[in-house]
């Protein structure tokens, strides 16, 4: 079956490679309300956004969560109950190119960051998940690419996302960037459905 919404789940990549244009402020903006019509818990709409355009900022941003990353890294004993991640070597060696690298291996120069924070309250990170995804496809269908950066996650604590506005008691559920491709990577496989339905008849 194929219809528009269909074609635009099916047909949505994670972008890492952008335009340097910036996109218009109202296609932001209706990116955003994408979001905002998602469905949420309680009709809770338990998210704030911070949507940052600026490339110095975004820089900045995305040293600190290099510099966050390169901490864990240093202190992995420390770190290795809450990251089960730090005990398999390749994923040591991703992390380590991600930290140290010269290149912004966070936001991928992305034009636009957008975070989307919550508190702790049952089920609201469910909901700005279900936000993230409406403005991804939000996007695709207007031509815009992105891309979700769990890396995000690091700085949530940082005195720079408390500058930026970071509400007291929230914390990053989840980060996008956003912005016209300049190539798009090659679908990732699926999991065929026989490995991930079960039908009770
Ligand atoms: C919760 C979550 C965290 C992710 N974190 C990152 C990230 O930090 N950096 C990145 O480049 N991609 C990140 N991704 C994108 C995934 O790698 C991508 O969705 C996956 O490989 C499937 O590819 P597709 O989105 O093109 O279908 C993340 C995706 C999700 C849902």
């Amino acid at each position: 079956m194929e219809n528009e919404v269909l074609r635009c789940i099916k047909g949505r990549r994670s972008i890492r490679n952008y335009e340097s244009n910036e996109i218009p402020k109202e296609i932001m903006e209706e990116i955003i309300t994408a979001g905002r019509y998602a469905p949420s818990a309680e009709n809770r709409q338990p998210w704030k956004f911070i949507v940052v355009t600026n490339r110095e900022e975004i820089k900045r941003l995305s040293e600190e969560t290099k510099k966050q990353i390169g901490k864990i890294l240093k202190q992995r004993r420390k770190w290795k109950r809450k990251y089960r991640e730090l005990n398999d070597e390749q994923t040591l060696m991703f992390l380590r190119a991600v930290a140290f690298s010269e290149n912004d291996t966070i936001f991928h120069d992305a034009p636009a960051v957008v975070f989307i924070l919550t508190d702790d309250e049952i089920f609201n990170d469910e909901s700005c998940a279900c936000a993230a995804q409406n403005m991804m496809l939000a996007a695709h269908s207007m031509g815009i690419g992105s891309c979700w950066i769990g890396f995000a996650k690091f700085i949530e604590n940082s005195e720079m996302m408390k500058e930026a506005g970071m509400p007291e008691r929230h914390h990053i559920s989840a980060c996008l960037t956003l912005g016209y491709a300049k190539s798009i990577s090659k679908a990732s496989p699926r999991k065929p459905t026989s490995d991930v339905i079960k039908w009770i008849g």
